[in-house]
């Protein structure tokens, strides 16, 4: 699998808002190193993470209000990135500044506009239940070492559930059921609908019948956030249907390291501690079990020769379809920046 070069003109989830404070905290997102605080009135500030004098990390500088001051030769920095002090000199030169990136927070996320921040519109981040009204949320971070392109792929071929979690969420019904992909203009759409299926474990641990009907729609909306939203409808009265989205915001720090925000949303038991538990919980072990098979794969590529060769199946369109999307946003932003 060939690496991609990254697409920066798009918002990524960089951090949940309870990991930025008034302490500095490093970020790398596409390849930028960037250093995220909040300011005094609690917005949340980004900037380019690199002193330009000697290439210091301005995270480990000072934050002094709402200037970071570099820790190493005390050059401080305001919050649009402008040079607002360099010690021993009267004036601030107009050259020594650093990038500010825009932000958005909402639903407990800080997203961060990586490009051109021309074109850093709210409107176009695409996740939409974290904090909605009636529904509630639990979420975690993963770190895989692997490009990101290998767990968007993963999470749009839902099949690996029945070998990866066998324990959880898979069972031969997942893998044994055909997929319908979709092209859409804003997404490509995996949907696998399994009736009057026995449930996987961590369904009935939530207590549906023993049948069940299941739908899992698999939505990948570049250039990184992956939906996956499903219902288990129990085939008798009495017992609960779950639905459920698993929000993963997949957010490249380099080539080979990504970062893994996932939240997993529902409509139903709002207030009940043991099913947020249990969703906490359950989701941690089957990302972990993710990102362990991912890190294999990436070591794996990291050492064959560039020209080996990838087979595919059916099953792999709408990864494929995913994987092309990228390709040509990254080849556009490309050519729009040599023709700029
Ligand atoms: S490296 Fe930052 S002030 Fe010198
Ligand atoms: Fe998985």
């Amino acid at each position: 699998m060939e690496q991609i070069p990254f697409v920066r003109n798009a918002w990524y989830a960089a951090a949940w808002s309870e990991e930025i404070g008034r302490e500095l905290v490093e970020r790398w997102i596409c390849g930028i190193p960037i250093v995220f605080f909040r300011r005094e009135d609690g917005t949340a500030a980004a900037l380019e993470g690199t002193c330009p004098h000697r290439q210091y990390p301005l995270a480990l500088g000072r934050l002094k209000g709402d200037q970071i001051e570099c820790g190493y030769h005390g050059i401080t920095f305001g919050c649009d990135g402008a040079c607002a002090r360099v010690p021993g000199e009267q004036r601030a030169p107009a050259a020594m500044r650093v990038r500010s990136f825009p932000l958005h927070e909402r639903g407990g996320l800080i997203w961060l506009y990586a490009g051109d921040p021309g074109g850093a519109d709210p409107a176009k981040i695409t996740e939409q239940w974290l904090g909605k009204p009636a529904w509630t949320a639990v979420h975690g971070t993963k770190i895989l070492e692997g490009r990101a392109q290998l767990l968007i792929e993963n999470l749009m071929d839902l099949s690996h559930e029945a070998f990866l979690h066998p324990e959880t969420i898979g069972n031969s019904s997942v893998a044994e059921t055909p997929i319908l992909t979709e092209v859409l203009p804003d997404c490509v759409r995996a949907t696998r609908l399994m009736k009057n299926i026995a449930p996987p474990a961590l369904f009935a641990k939530f207590g549906v019948s023993p049948r069940i009907d299941r739908t899992q729609i698999a939505e990948f909306h570049p250039p990184y956030m992956v939906l996956t939203r499903a219902t288990a409808a129990s085939t008798e009265p009495g017992f609960p249907t779950l639905n459920f989205v698993v929000i993963h915001c997949v957010t490249p720090e380099t080539a080979t390291r990504t970062r893994y925000n996932w939240a997993v949303a529902r409509d139903y038991a709002l207030d009940d501690p043991a099913v947020s538990e249990a969703w906490q919980t359950g989701s941690s072990w089957i990302f972990d079990q993710d990102v362990a098979a991912l890190n294999a794969q990436e070591a794996r590529l990291q050492r064959l020769p560039a020209d080996h060769i990838e087979l595919s199946i059916p099953g792999d369109a709408a990864a494929l379809a995913a994987r092309k999307v990228v390709k040509q946003l990254a080849a556009l932003e490309r050519r729009e920046a040599v023709i700029s």
